[in-house]
């Protein structure tokens, strides 16, 4: 305070504003608004020390301004805590200067973080290292000259005096070097519920250091929303546990948020004790005395997440002087840079993509299909982050990766439960291996023309159809898209134990085509097969699950005959499996490409495979090696490399903020009067039948974060928050013209997916506030446009309109579900399952099938022939296949796709009609 300059008599806000005397609940941040919260209350807090400088107007006080200010002060006070840049020091200083009436300094004060913001780096702690030094006090604000190296923060947990903390934090400080890769600073936290708010709220942090001495409760007030969000997470007797006990609890806690966390343990007493119970919690456990050692351990932690060896081998390989003689006339712009005609090119790419481009596998590249080096660490780091035990980089796709995986474990004649409404990369698949299919439906909503996800009931049932008919052995593998392309999310570990319950060694194959990114929030992750393969690894180990799991089963099964007991029982008890029989054998595809950074076609498998050595790792290479080109696109390698650490490092702060502007754009279109009468984003309520939910709130995540934490720990089904079904039948345009006419051809927004009726929008880690802001904007202009046209509009035109929009509200015929396969191809008529590769190669035969036009189809439907498909018929949207080879078409199939006003409908010739299979003998030995 030294050189201070003295107050001036300028308006001052008054020196009684202490802690807020209220929970500011409506503006308490949680860990979803507070990235927001933050920046709005700096900014504004910026402009009103604009405002006030040089304004002499007591007046002032009166418009409010002055309230404002001490009311967003709070807020700050409330956040900044679990901040170490610019945190306490610095918003007590500009408290001071506010109550001082010391608005330049509280502009300098407020503008040096502002401008972080802007440049979306809000730590440049040199500039605010002082708050109180004169520098900040009287010069006014001017650029800090930006660190260019990456920072983070590290939260250290113990419940200090202020001396020893300021101790701390300087000798910490002491330890940093210019030459250090990264910059870091750091915080501390007395207690274990403020280390728990501290990793949820500031995305920044990186690394913890726990020390024994920390309490048990804030002392802050969370809102109600994080505070029922801890409560649900904490165990009540946690303030009693034994220190030991209490660190261990802390390191899981902050480990089941956050994973990618390194953990360090700083005691004196006990810590070779502690060591031997900590197993793999901590990075590393120190000694007090040893700053430095942890100063290199932070940075090496880091670096540990950051290192991305493919794509550092492939910057390598640019750099270093190459002559080329081998394929790739493209290769360090060969066959670009010296042409007359397509320099262009160069220009575009930028000669750092020819550069990149090579076909070599030596020099610090890899080759894909024999990793042994960079790619094989790429494949390595990426199994560490996705939490998976193997993960298998794939330059096509998920479209590819399914085939993958499907050929690694499926045989001719295993029987597959397949989603019938699964991306078609499924259906080629198991059409390629030779599968047994048997098709489950997901349950329909047929108000706006697509599907839900398969319920539970209906899996179940089908295992035991299978057990019934002494043919569950054959059973080899289900396959669920999770979350589909709506957005509906399964309860993944709930369906793999009470499958497991009834076949012990049953395959899953999660597409998490659209799910890539959940693994790197608290709430989604527990819904992705990584995570849920490793929750119930956990649960089979626990003895407590493992005596409950033995009841049941003494339940089930008779005791003296063995018999299981009635499929009802079955059906109506959650099913535990026997931990001692029941294998996990879970895999997982991911398109990153479209949720997280990488390049088009950039995709993951991810294996957790407690089989896969002995069992599958032969037969997994040769499926990889079928599908995967011997010239994999290094880009996208190192693209899935890169992104990767991005997720690791920063993805918990982008998925969280994607989700939050999802809700924005919900909230706003449910509370702006013109957007409601013509829009409405699709609940729970109507994406979820209520016989799946178990919670009450139609958008969870609007609630709160708890809200969302019960429904996404109860309900069978959830719904991803970050993407929103707009319903925009109202509008009296269907989905397909809204998609095209409206938002793509007019305002360039861009959206994948339509129904008849509805507008998918999804959020992504890249959607910025201004994006959302747009899309706001747009949708206001076009519900004007849409108000103009009908208050132009005469009595028949309004008439006309008024049936259009009937049409679009109203239900048309409902989704077909899978008829069945052709006896032919089916083994019995007591299960479902068919030979979908013989019908298809059934049609390779010269005169085996022909085409029959949707009305002379329907005329030998209705007069009780037996028609079957030749092919897969894949109308766009809905974009599953509402036919497959050997299928039997029905009445129900045609009436849906005579109804359905899609252009674009693969395996459907408008000028042929239908493929149809000409004629079917019986075949010897089936039913
Ligand atoms: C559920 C699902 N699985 C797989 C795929 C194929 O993914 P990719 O485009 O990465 O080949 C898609 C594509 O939309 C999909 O929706």
């Amino acid at each position: 305070m030294a050189n201070r300059r003295p107050a001036r008599t300028h308006p001052r806000i008054g020196a009684a504003v202490k802690a807020p005397a209220v929970k500011i609940d409506d503006e308490y941040p949680t860990p979803s608004n507070v990235w927001r919260l933050r920046t709005d209350v700096w900014e504004y807090l910026a402009y009103a020390a604009k405002q006030l400088h040089g304004v002499t107007d007591p007046t002032l006080a009166e418009k409010g301004l002055f309230d404002e200010v001490k009311r967003r002060l709070c807020i700050l006070e409330a956040v900044e805590a679990y901040w170490a840049v610019p945190g306490m020091a610095h918003v007590a200083a500009l408290r001071a200067r506010f109550e001082e009436g010391d608005h330049a300094a509280a502009l300098v004060l407020t503008e040096a973080v502002t401008r972080g913001f802007a440049r979306f780096e809000p730590d440049h702690e040199d500039h605010l290292a002082d708050p109180d030094s004169p520098a900040v006090a009287l010069e006014p604000a001017r650029p800090a000259l930006p660190d260019p190296r990456p920072r983070f923060e590290v939260l250290v947990v113990d419940d200090m005096s202020e001396t020893v903390r300021e101790e701390f934090v300087a000798e910490m400080f002491s330890q940093r070097r210019g030459t250090d890769a990264f910059a870091y600073a750091v915080n501390v936290v007395p207690s274990l519920e403020d280390a728990l708010i501290a990793v949820l709220l500031n995305p920044t942090i990186q690394a913890c250091i726990l020390r024994p001495g920390f309490s048990v409760p804030s002392r802050h007030r969370p809102g109600d929303d994080l505070r029922k969000y801890l409560d649900a997470m904490i165990e009540p007797g946690v303030a009693v546990y034994p220190p030991h006990e209490r660190i261990l609890k802390l390191a899981d806690l902050l480990k089941g948020l956050r994973p990618e966390l390194d953990l360090y343990l700083v005691a004196d007493v006990s810590i070779e004790e502690l060591a031997g119970a900590s197993g793999r919690r901590f990075n590393r456990l120190f000694r007090r005395n040893e700053s430095m050692e942890l100063h290199l351990s932070l940075l090496q932690g880091v670096a540990e997440r950051y290192k991305t060896p493919f794509f550092d081998a492939v910057q390598h390989h640019s750099r270093k002087p190459a002559a080329v003689f081998h394929a790739l006339p493209v290769s360090r712009g060969g066959s670009v840079v010296n042409s007359r005609w397509i320099k262009d090119m160069g220009e575009f790419y930028g000669l750092n993509l020819l550069h990149a481009e090579t076909s070599a596998t030596s020099g610090g590249l890899d080759s894909l299909l024999d990793p042994r080096s960079s790619i094989k660490g790429a494949q390595q780091l990426a199994a560490r982050a996705f939490g998976a035990r193997r993960t298998y980089l794939v330059t096509n796709g998920t479209s590819t990766a399914n085939k993958i995986v499907h050929q690694s474990i499926v045989a001719p004649g295993d029987v597959v439960i397949a989603d019938r409404n699964c991306h078609k990369s499924h259906h080629y698949a198991l059409m390629l291996a030779g599968a047994q299919v048997a098709y489950v439906d997901a349950y329909p909503l047929d108000e706006y023309s697509f599907y839900g996800a398969v319920p539970l009931k209906t899996l179940k049932g089908m295992l035991l159809d299978y057990r019934r008919a002494g043919r569950l052995d054959e059973v080899k593998m289900v396959t669920l898209t999770n979350c589909t392309f709506d957005g509906i999310v399964y309860d993944v570990q709930r369906v793999m134990e009470e499958c497991l319950a009834i076949k012990p060694d049953l395959v899953f194959l999660w597409d998490e085509a659209w799910f890539a990114f959940a693994g790197f929030h608290p709430i989604y992750r527990r819904r992705t097969a990584m995570a849920a393969a490793a929750a119930l690894e956990a649960n089979f180990k626990d003895p407590d699950y493992i005596e409950r799991a033995k009841a049941q089963r003494a339940a089930l099964f008779d005791a003296e005959t063995g018999q299981p007991a009635d499929d009802q029982v079955w059906l109506s008890t959650r099913l535990l499996p026997d931990p001692e029989t029941a294998r996990l054998r879970v895999y997982a595809t991911q398109s990153t490409h479209k949720t997280l950074t990488s390049l088009r076609q950039g995709s993951m498998i991810h294996v957790f495979d407690q089989d896969f050595s002995h069992l599958n790792e032969v037969t997994f290479r040769e499926a990889y090696m079928t599908h995967t080109s011997t010239s994999p696109n290094y880009q996208i390698l190192a693209s899935l490399d890169i992104g990767r650490r991005q997720a690791e490092l920063e993805g918990y702060e982008l998925v969280q903020r994607q989700a939050y502007l999802a809700q924005s754009v919900a909230r706003m279109v449910a509370r702006h009067p013109l957007l409601k009468k013509y829009f409405r984003v699709l609940s729970t309520h109507d994406l979820i039948p209520e016989e799946f939910r178990a919670t009450a709130s139609p958008m969870p995540l609007q609630d709160g974060l708890a809200a969302m934490d019960e429904a996404w720990r109860t309900d069978e089904f959830v719904v991803d928050p970050s993407r929103l079904t707009l319903h925009i039948g109202k509008t009296g345009v269907d989905g397909d013209t809204f998609k095209h006419k409206y938002l793509m051809d007019l305002h360039g927004i861009q959206v994948n997916k339509t129904s008849r009726n509805t507008v998918l929008f999804m959020t992504n880690i890249g959607t910025s506030r201004s994006s959302v802001a747009y899309l706001i904007d747009v949708l206001v202009k076009l519900a004007e446009h849409f108000e103009r046209e009908q208050s132009d509009m005469g009595p028949l035109a309004l008439e006309a309109r008024k049936e259009t929009v009937a049409a679009l509200i109203g239900t048309p015929p409902p989704l077909p579900d899978f008829s069945r396969f052709a006896d032919r191809f089916r083994s019995d008529d007591q299960t479902t399952d068919g030979d979908i590769r013989a019908a298809y190669f059934t049609t390779y035969k010269t005169g085996s099938c022909g085409y029959l036009m949707p009305k002379q189809l329907a005329e030998r439907v209705i007069a009780g022939d037996e028609v079957v498909s030749a092919g897969f018929v894949t109308p766009y949207p809905p974009g599953f296949p509402i036919l497959v080879p050997g299928q039997v078409v029905t009445k129900e199939i045609l009436s849906y796709m005579e109804a359905l006003d899609t252009r674009e409908i693969h395996g459907f010739d408008p000028n042929l009609g239908y493929r149809v299979i000409n004629e079917l003998p019986a075949r010897p030995g089936r039913v």
